[in-house]
């Protein structure tokens, strides 16, 4: 089962980048943490981190037929990006949509997803266990679609 992990703008400077919303974990470090989930899930994961909105749409693009579900954090691009939504709404791959925060706890503009309405769920809130959650949530989904 191969699963493409998205993550969007500014997600490379974690560890550095606000701590107090977003923790000391780094990226390679949630990166590391998934790849250890995906051993015992059975799953072959494919790494992604850019700050363009058009490198995410190309990614997404070349993941059709190839990979079988996304996980992305869109970050900013959760909250403004058509493009993004447009992209996974046209392979109709299961995606799942997870945030360190809790962006509903935060200012109302964190408070709209363009992308949830076409994903599988959004999990927000556990800091990295966000992504590991939703790893398994999409991977127990995939598992019972199959
Ligand atoms: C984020 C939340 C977004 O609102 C923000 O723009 C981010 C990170 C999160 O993981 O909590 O960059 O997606």
């Amino acid at each position: 089962m191969k699963i493409l992990v998205l993550h969007g703008p500014n997600l490379n400077m974690l560890g550095l980048r606000e701590p107090e919303v977003y923790g000391s974990i780094t990226l390679a470090q949630i990166n590391d943490r998934l790849s250890q989930d995906a051993m015992e899930l059975g799953a072959e994961l494919s790494f992604l981190q850019s700050n363009h909105e058009g490198v995410l749409v190309d990614a997404i693009h070349a993941a059709f037929q190839v990979q079988q579900g996304i996980l992305i954090n869109p970050a900013a691009f959760t909250h403004t990006s058509v493009a993004l939504r447009d992209a996974i709404a046209s392979l109709n791959i299961p995606t799942v949509e997870v945030h360190l925060s809790n962006v509903y706890k935060r200012e109302e503009f964190r408070h709209h997803s363009f992308i949830a309405p076409i994903a599988i769920g959004q999990i927000s809130g556990f800091g990295a266990e966000s992504y590991r959650l939703g790893l398994r949530a999409l991977v127990a989904h995939l598992t019972a679609s199959r």
